[in-house]
């Protein structure tokens, strides 16, 4: 059931404001409700009050990368986590922004892809290389002679002879990961990159090499994590398909060619964006490595709009979900490296948490904590997980507060998470930290609901309009 109170015009866009009870038609008497549901309900309602939520299920396709993998220099790498450059823009023009815009886990760079397309200055910083790099090329501008210098790969590559060596890798799973040819192609063509004199025509080569690494292997990225592709899941249960069996079924017999017909296809892609001017203007946003908590200052200049989506409290590891990649483009060379860069992670899943102290403490969340099952929880670091990223995020938001001009915004996409039948409304949770440190919520924006785990799906029916992304607009 839904009032329409309020009307806000994003272009095609419409929201609505939510009823005031928020989980729809259900109501303490008129359903059994455990005591422990009825707790959360409580806390959540405890922190809902003097926010104003609405419905924007419109956005609902736009927090994530469904329509990217189509969109001009968004298709450059295919970024999963990334949302759309529409979404960034619908805010930007509605919030009237003139000013500064940062974006401090950019990813693969899409709220500086639209303060381009919007001609504003903008920064952004992300912990992972790979993350750094494809947001560098996607943003470069480039120049008649950088064009003629890509169709100079594309003709090179496309004559380039197969692999008259055998090639290593310190990536200790390639075996497993690629078929053996298709393995020694990849690393063939990374030799040729790397021997690339211009180095912006190396990197956005590189890129465009980087992309094509999981269609070619035999995993995917899916859920939480990487699936072998020769695994299905049946009725019964998942099957394991014999490999070699999987493999001569998916892959043509020559690998090589295979291989080198994917690498021009994206390069030719990158070229037809580049020659038909997309995102091409004088704003060049500066993008820098390391995490967002390690700047004391964030930036000399004030910011005026932040647009950003964090890991989300769900022990999704983004480090490993781009392991191939990191591995096999040799931005981490043994396990040391690999171990340190995801100790510089957001904390938000079980490899990131370090000796880190937690400093901040939050009442409601430790409320919720309490209602943990210990014997249903899959890990037991898991209350100390959701205290690190709410700690991580009160350091985020004080520094951002801080550093925006008075008047400016701050947005937030953000997914809620569960652990052994206890959501984190993590939406509502920042939108409380925020209001702590001296920002306005402006409003929060339900964007569309997530599912969780078969195993609690029963045991949150009732709360279940609370697992949901949303978008968190703060005002200082
Ligand atoms: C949801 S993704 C952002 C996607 C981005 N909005 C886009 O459209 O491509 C979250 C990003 O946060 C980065 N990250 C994790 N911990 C970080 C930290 N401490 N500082 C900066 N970036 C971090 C991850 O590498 C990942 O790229």
């Amino acid at each position: 059931m839904e009032e329409v109170l309020y009307k806000l015009h994003f272009d095609d866009l419409e929201v609505t404001s939510l009823v005031s009870e928020p989980w729809g038609t259900y109501s303490l008497f008129e359903t059994e409700v455990s005591d422990h549901q009825a707790e959360q309900l409580k806390i959540f309602k405890a922190l809902e009050k003097d926010l104003t939520l609405f419905n924007a299920n419109s956005f609902g396709n736009q927090v994530h990368f469904q329509f990217s993998y189509q969109i001009p220099v968004q298709r450059w790498f295919p970024y999963r986590e990334g949302y759309s450059i529409k979404l960034v823009n619908s805010f930007i023009k509605e919030l009237k922004i003139s000013g500064n815009v940062f974006d401090p886990f950019s990813g693969s760079g899409t709220t500086l892809l639209s303060a381009r397309n919007n001609n504003l200055d903008s920064f952004g910083i992300d912990v992972n290389p790979i993350s750094v790099l494809v947001a560098k090329i996607e943003n470069d501008k480039y120049s008649m002679t950088d064009i003629e210098g890509i169709k100079i790969q594309i003709e090179t590559i496309k004559a380039l002879e197969g692999p008259k060596q055998e090639y290593q890798t310190a990536f200790n799973l390639a075996h497993k990961t690629f078929n053996k040819d298709i393995l020694q192609s990849l690393l063939h063509f990374k030799k040729y990159i790397k021997s690339i004199q211009n180095e912006k025509i190396r990197d956005l080569v590189f890129v465009a090499w980087l992309s094509i690494i999981e269609d070619v292997s035999n995993i995917k990225k899916e859920g939480n994590g990487i699936k072998y592709k020769n695994r299905k899941r049946t009725p019964n249960g998942y099957i394991n398909i014999d490999r070699e069996a999987w493999e001569k079924q998916n892959f043509p017999d020559d690998k090589f060619l295979f291989v080198k017909l994917k690498l021009i296809k994206q390069l030719e892609i990158i070229l037809y964006d580049i020659i038909n001017n997309y995102g091409l203007s004088e704003k060049k946003p500066k993008i820098f490595r390391g995490s967002c908590l390690e700047f004391n200052k964030l930036f000399n200049d004030e910011i005026e709009f932040t647009f950003f989506s964090p890991p989300y409290c769900n022990c999704f590891d983004y480090f490993e979900i781009h392991k191939v990649e990191l591995w096999l483009g040799e931005f981490v060379k043994n396990s040391d490296d690999f171990k340190k860069l995801r100790n510089t992670g957001f904390r938000s899943n079980t490899n990131s948490l370090n000796c880190k102290p937690i400093i901040y403490k939050n009442e409601n969340l430790e409320s919720l904590i309490s209602l943990f099952d210990p014997e249903k929880i899959w890990n037991p670091r898991i209350p100390n997980i959701v205290r690190g990223y709410l700690d991580d995020m009160h350091t985020l938001l004080n520094k951002l507060y801080s550093q925006t001009v008075n008047g400016g915004h701050v947005g937030i996409v953000v997914g809620n998470s569960a652990y052994s039948g206890v959501i984190i409304p993590t939406d509502i949770l920042i939108a409380h930290i925020a209001k702590e440190i001296g920002f306005k919520v402006k409003n929060v924006f339900i964007t569309r609901h997530l599912t969780t785990s078969s195993q609690q799906k029963q045991e949150l029916e009732y709360l279940k309009n609370y697992l949901r992304e949303s978008i968190v607009i703060l005002e200082k």
